[in-house]
């Protein structure tokens, strides 16, 4: 058996130590999952996305911490090497430190190697840092963050003057002195995060955050052309899988339809013998 050695979030460090990008896609789903990780892709986000890819909402918030676990078992059953860090989702860890505890516990004991919070208020730090001491691995998420998405108004970047990205940078670093082991930066201009990442010692993972984070994160469904709404601008489409599936999808409706499906080679049919007897008693 081959030996897999897994990322850690000390390889993390180290790859940011030694100029080595992160790569980072999300997953929601065994397969997608497995074939990511045999990619050679260095962490696997369960996002809290999957509101929006795979349960159809409108945006984050409506996602629960059951929908989270249940997603995240589908991830971690298929992933060897990469390192999986689950979203907590929208007011999962805003109550009590305790109720953040309990289900960050419960991601961390499926499979997830961390999980990743947004923000960075007094609040949000307290509980950073909470967890960590429990020896639970913390991502940060500074820039758009998706949860607050009703009292930001809407689709912003973030950070977009000098006073804000000193405001970013701060947020960061308290963060950082918080203990997490990582932080994601979406929408934010590359300079800002170029600053961002130089002044932090953990590594930067950007999403719409340019070329010069530690590492790069996006949504699976958009990389692969799957998503059928819309596609932002920081986004690489590398397939177009929506066309792929809808094609196969017609084939198969068209084949059935008109009595070709199923082949000669997707049936099971009885031997010879056992044939005759069944015409024999047909005919009777
Ligand atoms: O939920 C998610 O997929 C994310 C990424 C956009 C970073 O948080």
């Amino acid at each position: 058996m081959q030996n897999i050695k897994p990322v850690t979030s000390r390889t993390l460090q180290k790859m940011k130590e030694n100029n080595e990008k992160i790569t980072m896609l999300t997953a929601y789903d065994f397969s997608t999952a497995k074939y990511i990780d045999e990619c050679g892709v260095d962490t696997i986000l369960v996002g809290d996305s999957l509101g929006m890819t795979i349960l159809g909402y409108d945006t984050t918030v409506k996602v629960t911490i059951e929908d989270m676990l249940t997603f995240t078992k589908a991830v971690t059953n298929g992933v060897q090497r990469a390192f999986v860090v689950a979203d907590m989702p929208f007011l999962s860890y805003h109550t009590t430190k305790e109720q953040a505890t309990i289900n960050a516990g419960k991601l961390i004991q499926i499979g997830a190697k961390a999980v990743k919070l947004e923000g960075a208020s007094d609040f949000i730090i307290d509980i950073v840092s909470h967890l960590t001491q429990c020896g639970i691995n913390v991502v940060g998420h500074l820039g758009f963050t998706p949860q607050y998405i009703n009292t930001i108004g809407g689709y912003f970047v973030q950070g977009k003057s000098y006073e804000n990205t000193l405001k970013l940078l701060d947020a960061a670093k308290k963060l950082e002195a918080a203990g997490i082991c990582a932080l994601v930066l979406e929408m934010v201009p590359e300079e800002s995060a170029k600053y961002i990442s130089e002044n932090l010692t953990v590594p930067t993972i950007g999403i719409g955050a340019g070329k010069y984070t530690d590492g790069q994160v996006l949504v699976i469904d958009d990389i692969l052309g799957k998503y059928p709404g819309l596609v932002p601008k920081f986004v690489k489409q590398y397939a177009d899988l929506k066309e792929i599936m809808k094609s196969a999808i017609t084939q198969y409706n068209e084949e059935v339809k008109n009595g070709l499906f199923p082949f000669k080679e997707n049936v099971f049919n009885l031997t010879e013998e056992e044939k005759s007897k069944l015409e024999y008693n047909l005919v009777k």
